[in-house]
């Protein structure tokens, strides 16, 4: 995010005593220039906890993978995830599981994790190929002319198709088409929101307010529209041939917490909304990065279409082949750990809590970077190097490596709910997409991240498309 979490601190009332440091700005405007650079140089040259100073509120980075697994995991209940920025985010998805936390979180997460066990991920595999392969036949006659696409742009449309039909159960291209741009609306309102120092209330009808709201009251009538559909259907007994339905939608209306009692109308919506939200920006991105880092390293591209060809010749891939692709997978995580679309999330400390000598006050800010523990130098060897074979190390070697180095999913309590539908959905894609077409980089064009929600190449990322030869393995 341009502007982080740090320029909210001056939405929030201030909770401590000012800190110190540079007058009035304190690390603000460093913070504020180029955060990921500003984060990185602070992990590598402060004590830790890394001390930020911020306007009005004390922040920390952590930066040792214990004190992050205490904050996110151990110790959970003793942070607050009520930030700045997930309030902002909570305008939208009201209180779906991304944006709530205490008894009404446990209660939704734990109706919804069935909805995430292995077997229902790998139903969806089905889909998740046959969306690529949509995608792949509307390439194909751009390829054959070396047009220039817009990556990001486009693995954006392939993951909004697939959370829409594999969750809200819609067959309809066009649904996906709207969501998107709703989505697309909500979410630069949201990253709005925390660049601006002084935030026009929503009830303010000015331009943006109000896209703001019609994208509200278009996302509400079509996921609303779903929802009553589903609880109509699910009234009344199926017809003879009727498939038992495994959306993710299907499966809210049917869930109960311990007490019996169903998802409200409105909490299916919050939680549809978050699932959309949540689960399709993201997993763009890591496919984003993923086709830029391979146009890249043509060395990595190579060894990856050796495993493909040699699992998969020319049949489509299904998730049942995705155990014999260790090097795809490889490639997925290696992409994730050098840029990990969630780049940074914050917790607020509810009471005080040391770290070492350092202690925590009631109210302080404390961030933790995957973008800073994965390049640790501490943590990685040749942590700048795009290398997938160190993931396919022994273990023994990859066990010497401290849990919460690696968190491109977060970790502990609110650990990514899609972590193994995400890893699926960017496998199958990859296994697909690099054996029929070429990526290539546009000479001259500079691909820089953009810190906001999530990291995403700045300004698109324009690639020339091309048709790849059939290898010698799979044509014979
Ligand atoms: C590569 C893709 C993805 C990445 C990098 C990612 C990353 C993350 C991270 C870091 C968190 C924790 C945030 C925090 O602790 O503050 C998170 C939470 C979450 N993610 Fe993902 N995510 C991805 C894909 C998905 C998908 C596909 C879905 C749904 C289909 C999803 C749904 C969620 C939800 C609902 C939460 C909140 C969990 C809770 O608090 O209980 N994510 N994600």
């Amino acid at each position: 995010m341009t502007l982080t979490e740090a320029a909210l601190s001056f939405m929030v009332p201030p909770p401590g005593e000012l800190t110190g440091g540079v007058p009035l700005l304190g690390d603000l405007p460093a913070f504020v220039h180029d955060p990921l650079a500003f984060v990185l140089e602070a992990a590598e040259r402060r004590p830790a906890p890394v001390r930020i100073d911020l306007p009005g509120r004390r922040a920390y980075l952590l930066t040792e993978p214990s004190e992050i697994q205490f904050v996110l995991r151990d110790g959970y209940k003793r942070f607050s995830k009520m930030t700045p920025v997930y309030r902002a985010m909570a305008t939208i998805l009201g209180e779906g599981i991304l944006t709530s936390e205490g008894d009404s979180w446990l209660r939704h997460r734990r109706m919804i994790q069935p909805a995430f066990h292995k077997r229902r991920v790998e139903a969806f595999g089905g889909s998740m190929v046959r969306a690529v392969q949509a995608l792949s036949a509307r390439w194909e006659p751009l390829a054959r002319r070396g047009a220039t696409i817009d990556v990001a742009a486009e693995m954006t449309r392939l993951t909004l198709h697939i959370v829409t039909e594999t969750l809200l159960g819609s067959k309809a291209l066009d649904d996906a088409d709207e969501v998107g741009r709703t989505m697309d609306v909500l979410q630069r309102y949201a990253n709005g929101a925390i660049r601006r120092l002084w935030p026009v209330p929503l009830w303010v009808p000015t331009r943006e307010n109000r896209a703001h709201a019609r994208a509200l009251r278009a996302i509400d009538a079509l996921t609303y529209g779903l929802i009553d559909a589903r609880r109509v259907g699910r009234g009344r007994d199926s017809e003879p041939g009727e498939a038992v339905r495994t959306d993710l939608l299907s499966i809210l209306v049917d869930a109960r917490d311990d007490d019996g009692a169903p998802l409200s109308r409105r909490q299916l919506r919050d939680e549809l909304i978050t699932f959309i939200a949540a689960g399709h920006d993201t997993t763009a991105n890591t496919l984003s990065w993923t086709m830029w880092l391979l146009s890249l390293h043509p060395e990595v591209a190579r060894r990856l279409l050796d495993e493909l060809d040699e699992a998969l010749g020319v049949d489509a891939p299904s998730v049942a082949d995705l155990d014999r692709l260790p090097y795809t997978r490889a490639v997925i995580d290696e992409a994730l750990r050098l840029y990990p679309p969630a780049w940074i999330t914050a917790r607020i400390a509810r009471e005080p809590v040391s770290f070492g000598v350092q202690r925590v006050a009631a109210g302080d800010l404390v961030f933790v970077s995957p973008w800073v523990m994965h390049r640790r130098p501490a943590l990685w060897r040749d942590p700048e190097a795009f290398d997938p074979a160190r993931w396919l190390e022994p273990e023994a070697s990859r066990a010497s490596r401290p849990a919460f180095a690696y968190l491109p999913f977060g970790g502990g309590a609110h650990k990514c709910i899609g972590e193994r539908f995400a890893l699926q959905e960017a496998a199958l894609a990859l296994a697909v997409l690099a054996r029929r077409f070429v990526l290539e980089a546009l000479p001259g064009v500079r691909v820089q991240p953009e810190p906001l929600i999530t990291m995403s190449p700045r300004g698109g990322l324009p690639m020339r498309l091309g048709l790849r030869p059939p290898s010698a393995r799979a044509a014979a």
